[in-house]
């Protein structure tokens, strides 16, 4: 392999994104070549990127082309052509997370198979392939139905709660979950490297808009016990060693109302769970990314100070080229960072950015965040 500080050395990235935009700060910092492939035109990572092609990351022969002259090939969204990523691979392409991973995490009924077959705690599940399937395993008190492949931020997953809501039960390959009785929603962060080097990242605490069904306030360190802290983490980790994944794996959980940590899902790269690191841990996210797919060491995950984020979502009601409305005044306020991606249309409930705010305990970093709130918004002229 090309060292990574070897002149023409070529770090692809499927997909063009805000993950793809804040990986790239990091790139830079280490002047690390990073070429992206997205279809959009106004993508996040277009102005940014020492390449950028326009392209669907989900057609062969444009992820062949893209791929066959990069040193690593990474991803920042699952749903890619792995077709073409197999094939890089046997062509010598380091594709990290490899193509096998991400084939599995693009298949929910494979991932949680895999859970099963390796005794990690996640919910009880059935595989049906058609509605009428999926209604024959409706259980009093409800179930919660997702498609195999092709969901994405909530889309694609529903609960059905009770006889009433069979109608609108999915007619397509999907699995059927149990119910779990959420205390929490928690995520970990944890990386692998070629070595076989894991590092996760602390507990991070997720509390979601059940409107938009998106995760839309979260801090770190969580507020659970160390125990519990203890076993997140290493359920991350053995994970991502039984993987046997290289690259970054952010490990989406479940607190049960008696106690018990399940696996909801993963997703194999930079998460949303995980924006706050870039000011609120010693490594953030995308640097160990980096680390991780580049067979660097990994980097110290630990907390330099509490951190909670914001997710900036476009305001219902507004739909157009963006406007920022208190940006200046929300600036204003100590320990508040804010990030803006690039997105040059709003629309209602789009990310469009994100908040990191810095603190001393829980009380302070909602206080904070519920002050960015009031005066931030994203709208349009
Ligand atoms: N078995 C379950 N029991 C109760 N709630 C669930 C269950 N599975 C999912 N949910 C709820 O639905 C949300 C979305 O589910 P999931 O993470 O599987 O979907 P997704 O489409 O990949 O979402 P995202 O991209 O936002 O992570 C979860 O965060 C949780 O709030
Ligand atoms: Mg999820």
């Amino acid at each position: 392999m090309k060292a990574v500080y070897d002149k023409d050395f070529k770090l692809g990235v499927l997909g063009g994104g805000q993950l793809g935009r804040m990986l790239i700060q990091q790139a830079i910092n280490w002047d690390i070549s990073v070429y992206c492939l997205d279809p959009s035109a106004d993508a996040p990572c277009k102005e940014i990127a020492n390449g950028f092609t326009q392209g669907d990351f989900n057609d062969y022969d444009t992820v062949m082309s893209f791929g066959k002259d990069k040193d690593v090939l990474t991803i920042e969204i699952e749903h890619v052509n792995t077709k073409a990523l197999h094939e890089l691979e046997d062509e010598g392409v380091l594709v990290y997370p490899q193509a096998k991973i991400i084939d599995l995490v693009k298949d929910k009924g494979a991932q949680k198979s895999f859970y099963k077959e390796h005794g990690f705690p996640s919910s009880d599940f059935v595989l049906v392939e058609n509605k009428s399937e999926a209604i024959r395993h409706f259980k009093k008190g409800g179930v919660v139905q997702k498609l195999r492949s092709g969901g994405y931020d909530g889309r694609g997953v529903q609960v059905l709660r009770n006889e009433a809501s069979l109608n609108e039960a999915f007619d397509a390959p999907s699995l059927i979950e149990d119910l779990v009785d959420i205390e929490k929603e928690l995520s970990v962060i944890v990386a692998r490297n070629k070595k076989g080097e894991v590092k996760s990242f602390p507990v991070v605490d997720m509390e979601f808009n059940a409107e938009a069904n998106l995760v839309e306030f979260l801090y770190a360190p969580a507020s659970i016990s160390l125990a519990l802290e203890k076993e997140a983490r290493e359920l991350a980790e053995r994970l991502i060693t039984e993987l046997g994944m290289v690259g970054l794996l952010a490990v989406e959980l479940f607190l049960d109302k008696k106690g018990n940590i399940l696996i909801n899902e993963i997703a194999p790269r930079p998460h949303n769970s995980g924006h706050h690191t870039i000011e609120g841990n010693y490594s953030s996210q995308y640097a160990q990314h980096l680390r991780s797919i580049l067979s660097m060491h990994l980097g110290d995950t630990e907390t330099i100070k509490a951190a909670a984020m914001l997710n900036l979502l476009g305001e219902k009601g507004y739909e157009g080229p963006v406007f920022y409305e208190g940006l200046d005044q929300a600036l204003e306020k100590q320990g508040v960072f804010v990030h803006l991606y690039g997105k040059k249309m709003t629309k209602p409930y789009r990310k469009m950015g994100h908040v990191t705010v810095l603190g001393e305990g829980l009380e302070e970093l909602r206080s904070k965040i519920d002050e960015v709130k009031k005066v931030l918004k994203v709208k349009s002229k």
